[in-house]
């Protein structure tokens, strides 16, 4: 502010010979017109602020301006366009993220439009020619995730303003233009009496109005609530002479419209994107990218897919060369025991099952012929110390939570479940925001979600203290696209209960 009025005060002295053979028209109350700006309460002609304004532009290099910490330089006096040394990278990009991130050219438009969003959102846009372009791009990219990002664009003169973030693209022209031009929004204030955006820029006047923002553009609402915003700046009391920083040829620059990443809102809409969708920055997202590399990883047959509490589990891809091997015991040697164990039909869910009691506990259930008739048996044999211990049921939804070591049994359902499944539980936790079981298993999606677990599962606790475990994985703090791994209505698939050995 003292600033401005040293200026002012300077700009007086120097143009008070034109200031006093102009008619001096009062400003209290109405705006000057054209080429005027209002100072101590007089229409004063522009000329004066605006030439000293231009002599004192900072020199190529010099910093103009900082927007929500991301500083802005001046352009002026670019010596050398082409030299190459002027293109800058995302420091430590390789280390950090695997990839080189361009930032762009110093100290263009688009160079602060990029090193805005690459710094704020981790997020940048493709390649253009002129800033103009960027109104046409339909991605950018979030190198931090590795996904691509959706870009929405808004035409001037729409209903949707901008926000804090967007990218407001000026048309090419043959004028001040000639390349378009880029700015980021960095505030919008609608509803008061001179209604603007703030937003931030390289390469436009070479000097910010204010330290924190570049410029004030004027907003204006149509009869039909559209939203116009123009390359001319608002004025506000005591700062008239803003305007005289936009001429005739500027005033005359079209804003096309604002891009927006949907990075820079974050609603959740988990439960809008149905089964085969997944909500990331408030849209859905098609699962069937994610679902094919997912797939295509899925290991070999018999090869080692996990630990359990240290138990292996392995890949069930059917590959029919190893038919004759696949019933599968265990000799002394390997498992300690006195005796020759049957394990199971290698690598099925219940070979899994029984390989973990057999390897942690020294017992196995009985021979089933299905994975859900575990659920009807009362005994294990007990070849650590001979004979039988019992087996305990709990029906799921019930008050006896599950503990490690206990089987989850699925039931017997078409398509997914001709045989019902089963699982190990290898941990609980109930107490979280969000409870959920770890389970170890064999012959589901023969592919782990970590070295230590198949999958976590939800947990419902209703009022009355009772536990239901759901076929769905529980996902908070991951990526929300590990959603894609349970296919369209896994909610629905009935887990019967828990057998627990004693
Ligand atoms: C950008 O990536 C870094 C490194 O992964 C991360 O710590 C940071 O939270 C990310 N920022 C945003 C806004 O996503
Ligand atoms: C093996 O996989 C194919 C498809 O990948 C399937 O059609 C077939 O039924 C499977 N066979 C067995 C024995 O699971
Ligand atoms: C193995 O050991 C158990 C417990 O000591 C015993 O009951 C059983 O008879 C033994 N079996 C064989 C085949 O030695
Ligand atoms: C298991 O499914 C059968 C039908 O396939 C049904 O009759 C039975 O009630 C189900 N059992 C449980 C515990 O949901």
């Amino acid at each position: 502010m003292k600033y401005i009025l040293l200026v002012l005060l300077l700009l007086f002295t120097e143009s008070l010979s034109q200031v006093l053979v102009t008619p001096r028209i009062q400003c209290r109350t109405k705006k000057c017109e054209g080429d005027n700006f209002c100072f101590q309460g007089y229409c004063t002609p522009c000329d004066g602020p605006r030439s000293i304004w231009t002599k004192r532009k900072p020199q190529w290099g010099t910093k103009i301006g900082e927007a929500l910490n991301v500083p802005a330089y001046s352009n002026y006096g670019d010596l050398d366009v082409q030299d190459k040394n002027k293109n800058e990278y995302l420091l430590d990009s390789q280390i950090n993220f695997g990839e080189e991130i361009y930032i762009g050219q110093k100290y263009q438009c688009v160079h602060y439009a990029r090193r805005f969003w690459v710094s704020q959102y981790n997020t940048t846009f493709g390649s253009v020619e002129r800033a103009e372009q960027i109104f046409d791009l339909q991605e950018a990219y979030n190198f931090d995730t590795k996904q691509n990002i959706q870009l929405k664009k808004f035409k001037n003169g729409g209903i949707e303003p901008p926000q804090q973030g967007d990218l407001l693209i000026w048309q090419k022209d043959n004028g001040e233009f000639p390349y378009g031009h880029v700015a980021v929004v960095i505030s919008i204030d609608i509803q008061s009496a001179s209604p603007h955006v703030l937003i931030a820029e390289q390469n436009y006047d070479q000097a910010w109005d204010t330290r924190n923002f570049a410029r004030a553009l004027k907003l204006s609402i149509g009869e039909n609530k559209e939203i116009i915003v123009s390359n001319n700046r608002q004025t506000f009391p005591n700062k008239d002479d803003l305007k005289c920083r936009d001429d005739e040829i500027t005033t005359q620059g079209v804003i096309l419209g604002w891009v927006r990443a949907v990075i820079a809102i974050q609603p959740n809409c988990d439960n809008l994107c149905d089964g085969d969708h997944y909500c990331y920055f408030s849209e859905c997202y098609s699962c069937n990218q994610f679902r094919k590399d997912w797939e295509q990883s899925i290991p070999d047959y018999g090869v080692i897919i996990g630990y359990g509490n240290k138990i292996p589990a392995y890949s069930c891809q059917n590959d029919t060369q190893h038919i004759a091997e696949l019933k599968h015991y265990l000799q002394p040697q390997e498992s300690g025991l006195n005796q020759t164990v049957y394990v199971g039909m290698k690598y099925q869910c219940v070979h899994y099952a029984r390989y973990y009691w057999i390897l942690k506990y020294g017992s196995a259930f009985p021979d089933v012929d299905t994975a859900d008739q575990i659920y009807d048996l009362e005994f294990a044999f007990d070849y650590q110390n001979g004979g039988k211990r019992k087996i305990l049921q709990f029906k799921n939804g019930g008050q006896e939570r599950p503990l490690p070591g206990d089987l989850l049994i699925w039931n017997k359902s078409q398509p997914n479940y001709p045989y019902g499944h089963v699982a190990v539980v290898l941990d609980v936790q109930l107490s979280e925001n969000e409870p959920y079981v770890t389970i170890g298993e064999q012959n589901y999606d023969d592919i782990w979600d970590s070295q230590q677990y198949a999958r976590k599962l939800k947990v419902a606790k209703n009022n009355l203290g009772n536990y239901y475990i759901i076929n769905q994985r529980e996902i908070s703090n991951l990526h929300p696209q590990e959603k894609c791994k349970d296919y369209s209505g896994s909610a629905y698939d009935v887990i019967i209960g828990w057998v627990r050995l004693i």
